[in-house]
């Protein structure tokens, strides 16, 4: 489990106060409901931190807090008290202009009217009184159809470098067995976001069954079940030099590391980006600083990156070659992109429902927000699938409601700092957050939770 979940759940321990906040919280769920709670639950954070910040000793937390003493403190918490936003973290660029506009009470229900005409920063806003139904759709007609040549052309290109680097890999290492490199991603899902700018580029690492078995990652030293090794059978009869990936074995184990940087050093220095670049009138440039093996490609039309992902399909698993920043070496990342597509698809499907569009909605606000990054996609994905499991409705007329719900369950989602995968509950989607970023998208989307339209104002 990630660091901050532990501090969490210490700081929790440690403080009776937070306890009884708590259990106060646990009552107003049964009471007030998810949403009521959810609301009151933010609030509560800020409380609870204020009083952590207060009570914990000097040589914890960061240096500013430290010089806090309790006296200080509560003077903030007075001010959290007298007014319903939250309390002055708003400092920060991160929360977007619009979401510092004067606040007014929140509107119940989705039938919401833009701001009376004197409050200036919504004088953009339509004219007429749209309901947040209205808004919603029309943000999703104006915004995310990504013009049908720019995606196909996006698409064309995307589908030379593939076939180039197809080419290049046959080459330069012909005794590795690579699958046939294929193309992932939103656009090619019908998921599009706000721009056709990215597209991933799978590369097939394919592996004899019989000398390479799965380890889970929860029985490794790291203790996360969002990764697996492959380990390495059988070297009494079947020696190193049986299979053709033996030379990234590290201690018994195929290092996903290692094959990073062999494919790092390839896309780095050896293919000719300049050549294949000129032959599809475009610029392709090798990004040497990334994490990931990615390439940036200059069109006069379109700018897109392409992302590498080498990929391994075993015991129904889907494993990426994406370890964990830090220390711990060859872990292989599982994916469930696949899974995800096709259960909202498949859902869609069968009651006509709208969750991808409200998956699109919302994937281009987390977008346009960079305190919302790291909610895009999957973990988006998984709220919405946990909903469709509670059986509500997804008719088009409901969308409105959805979209709020959403909001909603995100907020109770980040409040917990748990958010179990749909196919695999030991999973926490969070788990890689750190609590201040959880707590900066909390504020964030609590504020929304009662306006929402403030998510779709233009920035
Ligand atoms: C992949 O290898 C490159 C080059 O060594 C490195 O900069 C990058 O951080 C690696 N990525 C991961 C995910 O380890």
């Amino acid at each position: 489990m990630a660091e901050f979940t532990r501090q969490r759940g210490k700081r929790q321990e440690d403080n009776g106060l937070g306890s009884v906040l708590d259990l106060l919280l646990a009552n107003a769920r049964l009471v007030l409901g998810v949403t009521g709670a959810a609301v009151l639950a933010i609030a509560t954070l800020a409380v609870k931190r204020l009083i952590d910040r207060a009570t914990s000793p000097r040589d914890e937390g960061d240096p500013k807090a430290e010089q806090k003493t309790l006296e200080e403190s509560w003077p903030e918490l007075a001010l959290i008290k007298a007014t319903p936003n939250p309390p002055p973290k708003q400092r920060r660029e991160d929360l977007s202009e619009p979401l510092l506009s004067p606040a007014r009470p929140p509107v119940p229900g989705p039938r919401v009217c833009p701001a009376p005409p004197e409050t200036p920063r919504l004088e953009s806003s339509p004219p007429r009184c749209l309901t947040l139904q209205e808004k919603l759709l029309s943000h999703y007609s104006n915004h995310l159809s990504v013009p049908e040549a720019q995606a196909c052309l996006v698409l064309q290109l995307a589908r030379s470098i593939c076939a180039q680097l197809q080419n290049f890999l046959r080459n330069k290492c012909p005794e590795l067995p690579f699958g046939s490199l294929f193309l992932s991603g939103p656009l090619l899902d019908g998921l599009r976001a706000l721009t056709a700018d990215h597209v991933h580029l799978m590369l097939p690492v394919v592996l004899d069954t019989a000398l390479w078995s799965l380890i889970p990652g929860e029985d490794t030293v790291v203790r996360n079940p969002q990764y697996w090794m492959i380990k390495r059978t059988d070297l009494e009869y079947f020696p190193r030099g049986c299979s053709p990936w033996d030379r990234f074995i590290v201690g018994r184990y195929f290092s996903s590391n290692m094959l990073n940087e062999t494919l790092h050093k390839l896309l780095v220095a050896s293919i000719n980006w300049p050549a294949i670049g000129s032959l599809l009138g475009s610029v392709i440039h090798p990004v040497v600083a990334s994490q990931e093996l990615k390439l940036e490609v200059k069109h006069d039309q379109v700018e897109l990156s392409i992302t590498l992902f080498p990929v391994v399909e075993m015991e129904d698993k889907i494993l990426l070659a994406a370890p964990p920043e830090g220390l711990v070496e060859n872990l292989w990342l599982e994916s469930f992109y696949r899974a995800e597509v096709s259960a909202l698809k498949e859902l869609d499907a069968g009651d006509s429902g709208v969750r991808q569009c409200c998956l699109c909605i919302l994937n281009n606000i987390c977008k346009t927000y960079p305190a919302l990054h790291k909610l895009a996609g999957s973990p988006l994905t998984h709220v919405i699938l946990h909903l469709s499991a509670a059986s509500t409705d997804w008719a088009e007329e409901d969308l409105a409601d959805r979209f709020q719900q959403v909001l909603e369950e995100l907020v109770g989602y980040l409040e917990r700092g748990v958010l179990p995968s749909y196919f695999n509950h030991k999973i926490n989607l969070f788990c890689e957050l750190s609590e201040e970023e959880i707590d900066e998208m909390g504020f964030m989307l609590y504020r929304a939770v009662s306006e929402p339209e403030l998510l779709l104002t233009e920035k």
